[in-house]
């Protein structure tokens, strides 16, 4: 039979545990963290490991040194990017739940990556907002953003003034369910979605593609 290489493939799930099985395996923190957050009510907040290994891969190609996270929770997506920095790397990781920050710090720890990461409790427009005015303009290398919907746009414009030119911004959850091409879904998160992917789409300060991982994963490059 030909094979069908001229479009993305939908996945079903045995098709997707084959993928997770052909990839770089989890690492055994990553997995731990996993579990014990698939005990939390919000765990379906969590990345996919398939995004974690993307993005982690993503850091090493680039070199990164530094990243900045708005989103957090638990830290799978900071622990994934601190494992594969180098020893003076930093991941700057913003969230206002500090329960969940808890978490994500004793993992962190485990995975000996806790001098790695740089913990920012509160809301991550201030944190941002704070960074700017220290003088951090320009110096991050990567940055994930992967909190409040509603907030995305905010996070976007900071995060362009953080980025150095070359660097990347990750977005997640840009296909949100499939809810951004479905007329019916109109709550504030699917509209804020749709006008951000149109928002992206009209920027010519990066160079985007939106990528079918996970729940859609646009990677931009500032120029
Ligand atoms: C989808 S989860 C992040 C998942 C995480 N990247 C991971 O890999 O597990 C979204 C997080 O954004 C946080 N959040 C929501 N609004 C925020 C805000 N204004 N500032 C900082 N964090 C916020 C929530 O507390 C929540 O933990």
């Amino acid at each position: 039979m030909a094979p069908m290489s001229n479009r993305t493939l939908a996945l079903t799930p045995d098709l997707r545990d084959y993928l997770l099985a052909h990839s770089a395996p989890e690492p055994q923190v990553l997995a731990d963290l996993r579990a014990e957050t698939a005990l939390l009510p919000g765990a379906n907040m969590q990345i996919a490991p398939e995004q974690g290994a993307f993005m982690a891969l993503m850091a090493r190609l680039t070199g990164a040194r530094r990243c900045l996270e708005v989103g957090t929770y638990t830290g799978y997506s900071a622990i994934a990017v601190a494992l594969s920095l180098p020893r003076d790397g930093r991941v700057h990781a913003c969230d206002i739940d500090e329960e969940a920050l808890a978490v994500a710090r004793r993992h962190a720890e485990r995975a000996g990556v806790h001098g790695r990461l740089a913990f920012h409790p509160g809301d991550a427009v201030a944190t941002l907002d704070r960074l700017l005015g220290e003088g951090a303009r320009e110096t991050f290398d990567m940055m994930f953003i992967d909190a409040d919907k509603t907030g995305y746009a905010g996070y976007w414009e900071r995060g362009l003034g953080l980025i150095r030119p070359g660097g990347l911004i990750l977005v997640d959850n840009v296909l949100w369910s499939g809810h951004v091409i479905d007329a019916s879904v109109q709550d504030a998160d699917t509209r804020a979605l749709r006008a951000f992917n149109e928002m992206v789409r009209e920027d010519d300060r990066v160079e985007a593609v939106m990528l079918p991982l996970a729940d859609g994963l646009t990677v931009a490059r500032k120029k």
